[in-house]
């Protein structure tokens, strides 16, 4: 039988499937079944830079009315302000609940006081940070360095305030995004997620008015990151996590041949719920069965542009090939 175990961001899991942040990783009894059913790591939904940022004005606005205000004092604010705290509270109740490791995930966008709150969640025992950095750039104004600048200051920072492992999270939406991930690299963070997938907010044509449905992702999505995956494997340190449209057992394969180390699960799990990680996990090993490979490394990358025999595929080369082939 195939070995599914993995070393990932430095932690060792029993597969290479993830439960992805999300809204099913609030809630300890969807840990339980992940780990039951095959996952090897969980992240927990994010702390978001508003939510923290609430509660630093709400204590702000406290301290400066009473400066004898004390700790205490912050469970009388209200529940939407009291955000970090549940936070740290949801890592201890994962932790006694599982023994895969538990990532915990801040979603921000600006320097801020994150060193502080890594802190608290490592000593919370989270095996791990996951940082998403998810901004939607509308200003003319600012340009792509000092967007860069910016977030290499957060993970910089990050990195330096924790001893745990740290993953960062991405967007596609780098001109440069080699060079990009190679500079986060050369931090020491353990691991690149990609991509997050930002939420596109649609209109009402009867209404005249914006929606923001929360559309799940399509298994067609997925070779953006495949193709990003496998053009970065061996070309930085760290480990190479897949995140958007995997939705089958052939898409957690492909990921894994483009290099990644292990491949979250949102969408496919919110729509089928979370045992069907099992049918992921059956579908890997079934693969890894067929083909003889006894572990993870036998075949993780083999289909990496470093390892295969025309490297231009995954550039221009195909692009040219494909549209000067086509006669309709
Ligand atoms: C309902 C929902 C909530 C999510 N919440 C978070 C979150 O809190 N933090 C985060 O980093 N990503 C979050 N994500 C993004 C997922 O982790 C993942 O990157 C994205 O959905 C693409 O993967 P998928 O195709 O497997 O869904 C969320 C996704 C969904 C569907």
């Amino acid at each position: 039988m195939a070995d599914l175990s993995t070393t990932y961001m430095g932690l060792t899991l029993p597969s290479p499937l993830v439960l992805a942040s999300s809204s099913l990783t609030n809630k300890v009894e969807n840990f339980l079944a992940a780990e039951q059913h095959g996952a090897g790591a969980v992240v927990l939904r994010s702390l978001f830079e508003e939510q923290i940022e609430a509660v630093d004005s709400a204590l702000q606005e406290a301290l400066s009315k009473n400066s004898e205000i004390s700790a205490e004092a912050q469970n009388f604010f209200p529940r939407q302000v009291i955000g970090p705290q549940e936070y740290l509270r949801l890592i201890g109740s994962a932790k006694k609940a599982v023994r895969i490791p538990v990532i915990a995930s801040l979603n921000c966008v600006a320097p801020g006081s994150w060193s502080g709150y890594a802190k608290q969640i490592e000593e919370a025992g989270a095996d791990g940070l996951e940082v998403n950095l998810y901004g939607v750039q509308a200003d003319p104004a600012v340009s792509g360095a000092e967007v860069e600048n910016r977030y290499h200051e957060i993970i910089a920072g990050i990195r330096d305030s924790v001893k745990i492992p740290m993953a960062v999270k991405l967007s596609p939406f780098f001109t440069a995004l080699a060079n990009t991930v190679s500079r986060f690299d050369a931090t020491g963070v353990q691991a690149f997620v990609l991509f997050n997938r930002f939420l596109q907010p649609d209109f009402s044509v009867e209404k005249l008015s914006l929606r923001s449905d929360m559309s799940l992702s399509q298994p067609g999505e997925m070779l953006l990151p495949l193709r990003w995956i496998a053009l970065l494997y061996g070309r930085v340190k760290a480990d190479l996590s897949a995140s958007t449209g995997v939705h089958d057992a052939a898409g957690v394969i492909k990921m894994m041949l483009a290099g990644a180390t292990t491949v979250q699960l949102a969408a496919a799990l919110v729509k089928n719920g979370v045992p069907y990680l099992a049918k992921l996990r059956d579908g890997l090993e079934d693969f890894m069965d067929k083909r003889g490979y006894g572990n993870i490394e036998d075949f993780r990358g083999t289909l990496s542009q470093r390892v295969i025999r025309e490297p231009g595929a995954f550039e221009r080369a195909q692009y040219v090939q494909l549209i000067l082939s086509q006669n309709s």
